[in-house]
């Protein structure tokens, strides 16, 4: 596993990936400006980002674009997986609305795991060796026990509403109400259709732009075997692990999460 600081690079104590960062751009962080009404999604990766773009995209297609982004270019939708100590210190005043979106850590180690195998050829590693380096925090994007906790423990800096995966799956309805509430917007009935009609699996399951298949290819190479949406199933890691991986892992998530106070509840279906 000596390859690890080979294909990741450490900035500021976080795991980037060597193809993909812009290091100027990670350490003047603070330069970035944050506008009053831009909307972050933030999340750990494989814990729902695209579909949470999916459902927000719309959103300004249908309500911002003649009063704020004809008002102003830039995008007033952006998506990170950083940690809550990297962001742009505009983020902490409480300028912007921020959307934390977090999942079953072992779907999302699963997931993950998929995701590096099939687009990263130099990838080699068991599901068990993947599984402790994934405990250890020494994949792209650290740790996640950090990740979410970080967020959630320093949520009073930031104006921030927390959405699980899996209530977003068992009611997407009720989940695209809720950040309607968050974001002050109001939809009617048929755009609400629409919007959830789009962010359903099945349609974006072979949408190119859905599976980031540009992204992709275009930082990976065209050898890329899988897509961003896999098998979408709440307990996947069921089929992945075995008794004692999954009661090792367990163990490490109780140490980690004893005081930990936002609510999960993994296997809703
Ligand atoms: P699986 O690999 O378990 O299928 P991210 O966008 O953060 O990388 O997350 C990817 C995960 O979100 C994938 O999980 C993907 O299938 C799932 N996902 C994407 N769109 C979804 C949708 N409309 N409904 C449910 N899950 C979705």
């Amino acid at each position: 596993m000596e390859d690890i600081d080979r294909l990741l690079l450490k900035l500021k104590g976080y795991y980037f990936d060597h193809l993909s960062v812009d290091i100027g751009f990670i350490e003047n962080l603070d330069d970035f400006e944050i506008r009053e009404d831009d909307v972050f999604i933030v999340t750990y990766p494989k814990s729902g980002t695209i579909w949470l773009q999916q459902l927000l995209i719309p959103f300004f297609e249908y309500n911002f674009q003649k009063i704020y982004l004809g008002k102003r270019p830039s995008p007033g939708l952006l998506s990170t997986h950083l940690s809550y100590y990297l962001v742009p210190r505009g983020l902490k005043n409480k300028r912007a609305k921020i959307i934390y979106v977090y999942r079953n850590p072992k779907d999302v180690m699963c997931s993950y795991f998929h995701f590096e195998k099939n687009v990263k050829l130099q990838f080699t590693r068991t599901f068990e060796e993947y599984m402790i380096l994934f405990l250890e925090g020494r994949v792209l994007r650290s740790l996640w026990f950090d990740h979410i906790k970080g967020w959630y423990e320093h949520r009073s800096l930031f104006n921030i509403q927390f959405m699980m995966y899996e209530e977003m799956k068992k009611d997407l309805r009720g989940s695209v109400l809720k950040i309607c509430k968050f974001l002050g917007k109001e939809l009617s009935e048929e755009d609400m259709d629409t919007v959830v009609r789009q962010a359903t699996f099945e349609n974006m399951k072979y949408d190119p732009l859905a599976n980031y298949d540009k992204i992709i290819t275009t930082a990976y190479g065209t050898n890329v075997k899988g897509h961003f949406l896999r098998k979408v199933t709440i307990g996947d890691w069921k089929s992945h692990m075995t008794v004692e991986q999954n009661e090792s892992f367990d163990k490490i998530f109780q140490r980690e999460m004893k005081d930990f106070l936002l609510k999960f509840i993994w296997d809703v279906n």
